[in-house]
């Protein structure tokens, strides 16, 4: 390559086969002279364009770049705004180059030409811009080219299928689009799907880092696909502006990359419960029957869904009169059975003069435009509704006025007593289009700087969320909205859960489900879950089965499936598979406890609640690629059985002990045990030093108040652990009103184990209720003592009274039972 001279900004055209999409040739970064520094940035301008690098905290750095002379507005749909501390960096500019550091990194900034490295505090490096290309650009196409090092793993880039590691399965490395898309029974390599979060982690050798690309324009990432040692993202438009954010370990680069773009709030524990759907229930009888069967068979579930039937035409925001004459009391008696609705609400009203809504969005002037000014029109279902198909129209959700007005839409479905809402067709999707989506001209708002669809794309159905979760605050500011969308960019876990749109009833996708949700999960979606059966087409029996046993472990657990398929209810398959699906949910429900609890952990760190072994055990080799197993929480390793006829499942275990959650058996972790599984198997495997949290089968959350709560706690190093708890559906937890206890666990002294439970912290109290601690032990325990000394006696394990002090041993388990006082208790039970 030809060496610049420092002022010179000479374009050195690069033609570099097809790495992204419409630009073949590149101009790539130069000579910049010397920065100027201001508070934590340094400004390069050359006459080629401006970098700006910013120390955003000490372990992140933000790099952007633009072929202009001006930067301009600086926006994100994606980070969240919020004074950081002062990250205490250090520069040093020389002639030939820049550093900055903190008490975690290192940034070199070679001047001529430019290229960044960024190493550790130690020195090691961590990421390199390619001697040869670096930040490049051509026309309005930005790109950056980075090393990518023969044992580097990369995961994460929202929701995609294939295989978990994005390097690829034999690490040549694959290239994947952001690019919003209703991919209707999409494929195990279909790319894109619905969702982008520009976002990836790369892992080597136990240490980790990541990179935020915060563009929302249509951009690509290859990842060792071109060239084997490169990898490089950019975009069709907008700034290369992206986000260095290091580890070392992969949970803190979850944390930080959600410290920039938000978290999960905390879900309603209804939401945790089971989902019924599909395309669709209707009229409202079927509605009824629906509900009333779970009821009767005893299969717990929390909500049914009305799918597109229950409107009038498709369109949202109304009723069909003649399948559901009185929605609030449809809604009213299924809540009297423990049942919520949660209806859908697609991205597009219907054109229709005379009609509140349209009017009201014409009137503000909240609707997307041709680039003559007109409103643009398209055909999506209101085009073929029943009675009167007609085109729709399309909020610019990227207005805030548009947003604001979108949310006071909902009032009165929310008076009519729905509990959340499902957003879809918000990629958002157009029939009768090659694209499946809007001409890229149409015109947006852009928070007040107006742009045409490329810019916007990809954070429509992010947008639209950001509307309903608002309005659903507004209209009830006490109450935690549910949003559930199909479409949605990096961020989006701050307004609404995901689910990954029209997979298919086969077990491809039953096992594809937990690659594409543990990167969602490592892209900050955190409230995630496939359809369980599969959309399209119609699941076997066991396919069905197996599917909901995984599905217990989807953070959002919900049947659905499509249009004209049979029955997929728990019970649509025989008594034989009722009776296992039934048990499925019931370990759902036996185990919520634990769940929210892990989803809170996942809402006040971003670490999901499902989430690869590599985040607890990025240590281990092993576990780089592994995508047939999991873990839930930091305790709980779920390998579900996911093939046909299975009669043996291996599992990976890594190094520790573990427990087998079913028989209590230990094993000896650091390699691989095959177990014989039937159908009614959903392997799970306990860290040892765990403790876990459940109660008894209920069959719906709102049937959780005085229900026992069981602590159960396994031997190991750990023993010691929190337990959080609130009313489970308001806010008043922002406000101090939960509940959080400390357990620990002693068992240095074999001949005597002590159980701790410290009093709650906060101002929430449950309602009265017992407490059943298990303790692993052989054989009967001597004495079992409460606080300093109450001798406790032994019980038929069906003892009458549950609030009277009593133990028992079940399974090598000695359970010890007592009221719980809300104050700190002590169980020591003594050999
Ligand atoms: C889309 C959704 C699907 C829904 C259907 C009808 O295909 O992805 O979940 O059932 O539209 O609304």
């Amino acid at each position: 390559m030809k060496r610049l001279g420092r002022r010179c900004a000479l374009t050195i055209v690069l033609a570099l086969s097809a790495a992204a999409p419409a630009a073949a040739q590149w101009t790539t970064l130069g000579a910049m002279p010397g920065p100027r520094q201001e508070a934590n940035r340094l400004t390069f301008r050359n006459r080629q364009g401006t970098v700006v690098v910013t120390v955003v905290e000490p372990d992140i750095f933000r790099v952007r770049f633009a072929p202009r002379q001006d930067l301009g507005r600086d926006h994100s749909y994606s980070v969240v705004p919020g004074a950081r501390p002062d990250p205490a960096a250090v520069f040093r500019i020389a002639r030939d180059r820049s550093t900055i550091t903190t008490a975690a990194l290192q940034m070199t900034i070679r001047h001529d030409p430019f290229r960044i490295a960024i190493a550790d505090a130690q020195g090691n490096s961590l990421d390199e811009d390619d001697p040869q290309n670096g930040i490049a650009f051509s026309g309005s196409t930005v790109r950056v080219w980075k090393r990518l090092r023969d044992d580097e793993h990369v995961y994460g880039l929202g929701s995609k299928t294939g295989d978990f590691d994005k390097r690829g399965r034999k690490l040549g490395g694959y290239s994947y689009t952001m690019w919003n898309s209703d991919t209707y029974a999409y494929g195990l390599s279909t790319d894109p799907i619905y969702v982008s979060v520009p976002f990836f982690m790369v892992l080597r050798g136990g240490r980790s880092h990541g990179i935020f690309f915060d563009n929302t324009f249509r951009s690509n990432f290859d990842i060792g696909h071109q060239s084997e040692g490169l990898l490089s993202f950019g975009a069709d438009g907008g700034d290369l502006n992206y986000y260095f954010i290091n580890g070392p370990d992969p949970k803190s680069v979850v944390t930080r990359y959600t410290s920039l773009t938000g978290r999960m709030p905390l879900p309603a524990r209804w939401a945790l419960g089971y989902h019924q759907c599909r395309y669709s229930y209707y009229p409202d009888s079927k509605v009824r029957f629906i509900a009333q069967n779970f009821r009767e068979r005893r299969i717990p579930a929390d909500t049914i869904w009305l799918d597109i039937h229950y409107l009038d035409g498709f369109n949202p925001f109304t009723w069909d009169a003649e399948r559901f004459p009185d929605p609030p009391g449809l809604i009213a008696d299924l809540r009297r059975i423990g049942f919520r609705t949660v209806p859908i609400v697609d991205a597009h009203p219907k054109k229709a003069p005379g009609w509140g809504p349209y009017d009201s969005g014409r009137a503000g002037d909240h609707f997307v435009k041709n680039p003559d000014g007109s409103v643009y029109e398209a055909p999506v279902w209101p085009s073929q509704g029943e009675k009167n198909p007609g085109p729709s129209v399309f909020p610019d959700f990227s207005k805030p006025a548009a947003r604001e007005w979108w949310g006071g839409l909902y009032a009165p479905l929310v008076k009519a007593g729905v509990a959340g809402i499902w957003n879809d067709m918000n990629e958002p999707a157009v029939f009768d289009t090659a694209s499946g989506t809007m001409p890229l001209t149409v015109r947006h708002d852009n928070d007040g700087q107006p742009t045409d669809h490329r810019e916007i794309h990809n954070v429509y159905g992010l947008l639209m969320t950001q509307g309903t979760h608002e309005g659903l605050l507004r209209l009830r500011p006490n109450v935690r909205p549910f949003v559930l969308t199909r479409a949605t960019f990096a961020g989006g876990q701050r307004y609404a859960a995901v689910w990954p749109g029209d997979n298919v009833s086969d077990w491809g996708h039953l096992r594809g489900s937990i690659a594409t949700l543990m990167g969602m999960g490592l892209s900050g979606l955190a409230f995630v879950g496939s359809d369980i059966g599969g959309f399209a087409e119609a699941p076997s029996a066991e396919l069905y089965t197996r599917w909901l046993q995984t599905g217990v472990f989807y953070p959002f657990m919900r049947t659905h499936t499509t249009l004209g398929t049979p029955d997929q209810e728990p019970w649509s398959y025989g008594s034989l598979y009722e009776a296992l699906n039934r048990r499925a949910i019931e370990l759902r429900y036996e185990l919520l406890p634990h769940i929210y609890n892990v989803m809170r952990e996942a809402s006040l760190t971003g670490v999901p609640a499902l989430r690869p072994l590599l985040l607890e055990f990025p240590d281990d080799p092993n576990t780089y690629g592994m995508e047939d197993q999991f873990m839930f929480g930091a305790d709980l390793l779920v390998a579900p059985v996911l093939r046909e006829g299975a009669t043996e499942r291996e599992v990976y275990l890594p190094k520790g002990d573990w427990f087998d959650y079913w028989t209590g058996q230990r094993h000896a972790g650091g390699g691989r045990i095959r177990m014989p599984v039937t159908l009614a198997s959903i392997p799970i495997f306990v860290r040892a030093g765990a403790v876990l949290f459940s109660q008894p089968v209920v069959q719906h959350t709102g049937e959780m108040p005085g229900q026992p709560l069981r602590v159960r706690v396994y031997p190991g190093l750990q023993r010691e652990a929190t337990f959080y708890e609130d009313d489970g559906e308001t806010l008043e937890h922002t406000r101090g009103g939960s509940a959080l206890r400390h357990v620990r666990y002693d068992a240095a002294d074999p001949r005597r184990h002590t159980v701790e439970i410290g009093a709650p912290s906060g101002a929430y109290r449950p309602a009265p209720r017992s407490l059943e601690v298990s303790i692993r032990w052989d054989g009967e325990p001597a004495r079992v003592l409460l606080g300093n000394g109450q001798v406790v006696p032994r019980v038929a394990s069906d003892a009458p009274d549950a609030q009277a002090p009593g133990w028992t041993v079940d399974q090598g388990w000695v359970i010890v039972r007592q009221g719980d006082t809300f104050g700190a208790l002590r169980v020591t039970i003594e050999r």
